[in-house]
């Protein structure tokens, strides 16, 4: 059990870089198993996430190797196409290791990865897409076996921007015969920088970020060596946690454009944004206002998993916001932990109406999930004494030494 302990109070002042995007790191673990020749991925976060899609490939044959913030990967080893069981237990989007085996060796074996802490986590678009692209997809004894000798291009439209369905179709369409089209796709930065790996390794993909996807054939490629993205909900939470504490920081190595909706908003709740091109300064005084309505959406949309951090940096704010969530069915899991704080938040199904209160007292709350977790961090930056955090490993899923990066930026935060 991980418990984060901080005293509320302090400003935060300071630079700090951004680290590696969890969320772009994951499919390019899975597509590795299609590089021909050996990968080495810089700037990769350390997360409990990255360590379990790691020990999937060396569990799939290939070598893996990581050094900080390196990780190298030979796939020429393959020699299994079956997820066992505990492995997908651990980290449900290892259902992005379908597309790829099935491109690799023709079939994939896993068990369906099941619901989480944010709802069912349906899988449907992803198996539709790949009995398009001529897979045969059984599901049986509560395993999802896929088999498909060839793969053909085809056009597919997805009927909702899925980030996983659109991962998962540009991994598998890589081995299919002919081009692929995919329509309706998710338009995430971390869509980008999987096109953008996939065609270091000889694939050939265009127009991702766009919503219609192109996969042709792939060629012979060489080693790849290739430098993952920034997270820019790190970057979103590391912003929440400057608005929520006031102060002024600057996030270094970050593309504004990639949370350009989190940063709009924080400038209408009273923020200073200045934006460059490979970082952002910030400055709150801590005295935030309300900001109407917030909406998650699909990109460039406002990100569900900003909701969280950005509920829990207005919860002082002067005024009324309304947030609307539209992704997950269980979004709002970290609520009435933030209550235990003084935080004044009404639920109605997928809405949040968030009152502003004078003050936050510090409490023990209970991480629910990775986003919920680090919003009750940002809650107890800007709330009177002592917050416990209790976290049986969320935060450590999708942060890399978070109580680090806030505590060099002046934060009371301890990580127990
Ligand atoms: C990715 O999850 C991210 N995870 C999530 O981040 C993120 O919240 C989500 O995209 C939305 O942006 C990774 O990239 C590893 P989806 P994913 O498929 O791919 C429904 C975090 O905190 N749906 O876009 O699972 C689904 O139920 C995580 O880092 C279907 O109905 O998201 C959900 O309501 C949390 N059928 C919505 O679409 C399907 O076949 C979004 O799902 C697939 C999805």
């Amino acid at each position: 059990m991980d418990i984060w302990r901080i005293r509320g109070g302090n400003r935060l002042n300071g630079a700090c870089r951004v680290q590696g995007s969890k969320n772009a790191s994951l499919p390019i673990l899975a597509a590795a198993i299609l590089a021909p020749k050996e990968s080495t991925l810089t700037n990769v976060p350390r997360l409990r996430d990255i360590d379990a899609a790691l020990r999937i490939l060396r569990c799939l044959g290939c070598e893996t190797d990581q050094r900080g913030n390196e990780v190298y990967i030979n796939a020429s080893g393959v020699t299994r196409s079956v997820i066992p069981h505990e492995l997908m237990l651990e980290m449900r989007s290892s259902v992005i290791f379908m597309g790829a085996l099935l491109a690799r060796c023709g079939e994939a074996r896993l068990s369906p990865p099941g619901g989480c802490q944010l709802g069912k986590r349906p899988i449907d678009l992803h198996l539709k897409a790949l009995r398009r692209l001529g897979a045969e997809v059984v599901e049986q004894g509560g395993e999802i076996v896929c088999r498909a000798e060839n793969l053909r291009g085809t056009e597919i439209v997805l009927p909702f921007p899925s980030v996983g369905a659109t991962e998962n179709v540009m991994l598998a369409a890589t081995a299919a015969k002919g081009e692929t089209v995919l329509r309706g796709a998710a338009r995430e930065p971390e869509i980008v920088a999987l096109q953008d790996y996939l065609n270091k390794t000889g694939c050939r993909v265009r127009g991702a970020g766009s919503g219609t996807i192109y996969i042709a054939e792939r060629r012979s490629a060489d080693a790849v060596r290739h430098r993952v993205i920034a997270d820019r909900i790190v970057a979103a939470t590391m912003a929440c946690a400057l608005a929520a504490a006031g102060g002024e920081i600057e996030l270094l190595d970050v593309s504004p454009r990639h949370f350009s909706t989190v940063l709009h908003f924080l400038k209408q709740a009273g923020c200073d944004i200045m934006c460059q091109n490979r970082g952002v300064r910030l400055r709150s005084d801590g005295k935030l206002r309300a900001v109407g309505e917030i909406r998650t959406e699909p990109y460039p949309g406002f990100p569900t998993d900003a909701q969280p951090v950005l509920t829990a940096a207005l919860l002082k704010a002067k005024g009324t916001t309304l947030v609307r969530e539209t992704i997950f069915e269980n979004r709002f899991r970290q609520v009435p932990e933030l209550r235990r704080l003084g935080a004044d938040i009404r639920l109605d199904g997928q809405r949040a109406e968030i009152r502003g209160v004078e003050r936050l007292h510090g409490a023990v709350l209970n991480a629910t999930d990775l986003r919920g977790g680090a919003s009750m961090i940002v809650a107890g930056l800007s709330a009177e004494g002592e917050t416990l955090v209790r976290d049986e490993g969320h935060i450590r899923r999708g942060y890399e030494a978070l109580d680090q990066r806030l505590a060099e930026l002046g934060a009371e935060i301890r990580l127990e």
